[in-house]
């Protein structure tokens, strides 16, 4: 019982001393109501073809941003038209997350579409699914009864096969009691991958590179704030993993906050060339709740067996 109670202190104190360095941004709002940047959503409750309402721009760019829309005109693209290029990528995001295709907005879509999430797009140009490409498939092999859902980034990037030991390093703003879990995450996809990781040594190059970014950061994939998007990570062999530093950060399971383990495991995977996974229990669904964490699962392995062939 004792020991229950120090580890219990401990977790608060570490949470504390985690939360006090990065979720400064914020502090004022009240955090039984936070707002999202994805909330405009809720607004488009029943919005389908023909309709005309003032926030389906930003629901355009929202979908956009996502890989699911891609306007050649571009007073298409920021107009309030609900028109057949919004109706056919709304369909096709259905389809990526199991909701009837029927191009409407409604309740399951708005609230899969509220979710805080990635901000690695799910897909290209709204031209295909989150399923495996260009995959040889053998109907013959024993996987025939298992259903995999990842899917790998446009072009299939990855590391060369030679390259199984991969460095990485924590950029200089980082917070330091937030490396452990992002090291666990790494050891976590070392023991189940032919991959292998180590921290790099000061000063020295690394393959990987994490840091903490707040708003436009310089890479063409701005952070929103508090909400929304949460991190991102650059495919093979490009290396950039960024957490959002406007966000509530945890180690472990905190109400209203985010795991830095699970996301970790999610943005490593993007590292190793992993797109997003239908699978709601894959590490690489594009999104994690707040409050939870999450680990590594067998549609997860598959992913990069498929991808390096091994
Ligand atoms: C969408 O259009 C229909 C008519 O087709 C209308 O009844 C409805 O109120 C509109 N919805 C919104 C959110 O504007
Ligand atoms: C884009 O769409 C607008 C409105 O329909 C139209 O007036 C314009 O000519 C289009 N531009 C191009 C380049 O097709
Ligand atoms: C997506 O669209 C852009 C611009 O239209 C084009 O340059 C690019 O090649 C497209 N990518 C794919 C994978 O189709
Ligand atoms: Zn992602
Ligand atoms: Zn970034």
């Amino acid at each position: 019982m004792a020991f229950k109670i120090f580890e219990f202190i401990s977790f608060i104190f570490l949470t504390f001393i985690l939360l006090a360095p990065i979720g400064h941004a914020k502090r004022s709002t009240p955090s039984h109501k936070t707002s999202s940047p994805f909330d405009f959503i809720n607004k488009l409750k029943g919005c389908h073809k023909g309709n005309n309402t003032k926030e389906i721009h930003k629901l355009k760019a929202y979908l956009e941003k996502f890989g699911y829309l891609k306007y050649e005109n571009k007073t298409h693209a920021t107009d309030d038209d609900f028109d057949d290029i919004l109706e056919s990528a709304i369909k096709t995001y259905q389809k990526n997350y199991h909701i009837k295709p029927s191009g409407i907005v409604d309740d399951e879509t708005i609230s899969k579409m509220q979710a805080p999430r990635c901000g690695v797009p799910d897909i290209v140009n709204g031209t295909n699914y989150m399923h495996p490409r260009n995959m040889k498939h053998e109907p013959g092999s024993s996987n025939i009864h298992t259903v995999s859902h990842f899917s790998f980034i446009e072009g299939n990037p990855r590391w060369p096969s030679s390259k199984t030991h991969l460095t990485y390093r924590f950029l200089p703003n980082f917070p330091p009691n937030a490396m452990e879990p992002v090291a666990r995450a790494f050891q976590k996809w070392d023991s189940s991958t032919h991959f292998t990781f180590a921290r790099a040594q000061t000063n020295q190059n690394a393959d990987l590179v994490i840091g903490f970014h707040s708003g436009d950061h310089g890479d063409g994939s701005p952070f929103d704030g508090r909400g929304g998007t949460l991190a991102h990570a650059f495919p093979p062999t490009n290396g950039r993993f960024h957490y959002d530093a406007d966000e509530r950060w945890s180690i472990g399971a905190v109400e209203g906050a985010f795991d830095l383990e699970s996301i970790a495991l999610h943005e490593i995977g993007h590292l190793l060339g992993l797109g997003h996974s239908s699978v709601n229990a894959a590490i690489m669904y594009s999104g994690i709740g707040s409050g939870l964490t999450k680990s590594l699962h067998a549609d997860d392995i598959a992913g990069i067996r498929a991808l390096y062939n091994r």
